[in-house]
């Protein structure tokens, strides 16, 4: 089911794939159009454009937002001038990108569906650039992941660019550290993730998140190269910066702010430090023909 420059349109559900009922229900909460006002969120958010900026193309250029949430970056993209298309199976979440696309009439979202990025009702060879900044982490098998990287591979053209991105292996048990969380129900969660990258929250906790894998930085660049991409890099979203406890306050302060996204674009590239980030971006290139 799509909205067309805003406009309703239906179409017969293309996609037989299912999310699991209990990230559903953690989407269907309503949290996510929230999570990137927060100094966190606002760290994370400035990473993540200034890395895609650096490797757009230039306009015009088709953009395929797979997993776009409520469309924060579908919107500041399609404000630029890019054909933006946008697909989540949150129908909330549609919905919530659908009205913030609606707040910039003269730069509208091109169309915004629910579907799933295994698969993508679109033609081979057809978009420029795929960005998938949410739906690798909720497929928690490796086959689901790497059919999902199989379908954006399809879709691009020849020289196309992937935005991809893994939440760290290490990210929950970094993070409880640093909050002293003793929690044992925390502890147990945090303990499987670090063991096997399989984070579940069966009490659904709301502070422990939802069903996710979380990467080894090496499993994801593999993941990346093994669905057929020329893998150009690994970078690290946050930096260290998301573990400080007066986040809130050094954001709050230009000159702070400045210095930790200085610290996290020196490290981004790190190798030995990437684990460190919550949040890791693969960028990569479709430089062969879908087989
Ligand atoms: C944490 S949110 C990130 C939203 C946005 N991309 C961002 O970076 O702010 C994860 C998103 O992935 C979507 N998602 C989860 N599983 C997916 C799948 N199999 N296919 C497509 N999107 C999926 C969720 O509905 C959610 O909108």
């Amino acid at each position: 089911m799509c909205k067309q420059n805003s406009l309703q349109e239906n179409h017969p559900p293309i996609y037989n794939k299912k999310l699991s009922s209990e990230i559903m229900a953690h989407y269907e909460q309503g949290d996510e159009i929230r999570r990137l006002f927060s100094s966190l969120g606002q760290l994370e958010e400035t990473r993540m454009r200034e890395l895609i900026a650096r490797h757009l193309p230039a306009t015009p250029a088709v953009i395929y937002d797979v997993g776009g949430g409520p469309g924060s970056y579908a919107c500041w993209l399609a404000k630029q001038g890019y054909e933006v298309h946008l697909v989540d199976p949150v129908p909330l979440h549609v919905e919530q990108a659908s009205a913030a696309s609606q707040a910039q009439p003269d730069h509208p979202v091109a169309e915004l569906c629910i579907g799933d990025a295994r698969h993508l009702d679109r033609p081979e060879d057809s978009v420029d650039v795929v960005l998938m900044l949410g739906p690798l982490y909720h497929l928690t098998e490796q086959h689901e992941r790497i059919a999902a990287l199989r379908e954006s591979y399809r879709i691009l053209r020849k020289g196309g660019i992937i935005f991809a991105v893994a939440i760290s292996r290490y990210a929950s048990t970094l993070h409880g550290m640093i909050d002293g969380n003793m929690d044992p129900e925390f502890i147990k969660i945090a303990s499987r993730d670090l063991r096997e990258g399989q984070h579940r929250n069966p009490n659904e906790h709301p502070r422990y998140f939802t069903t996710a894998f979380l990467h080894r930085p090496e499993e994801f660049k593999s993941e990346i190269e093994k669905a057929g991409f020329n893998l150009e890099g690994l970078f690290g979203i946050q930096g260290p910066a998301w573990l400080l406890q007066n986040l809130e306050e050094q954001w709050a302060d230009a000159s702070h702010r400045e210095r930790l996204l200085h610290i996290a674009r020196s490290l981004e590239n790190e190798p030995s430090v990437i684990g460190v980030n919550a949040h890791i971006m693969a960028i990569a290139r479709k430089t062969k023909d879908f087989a």
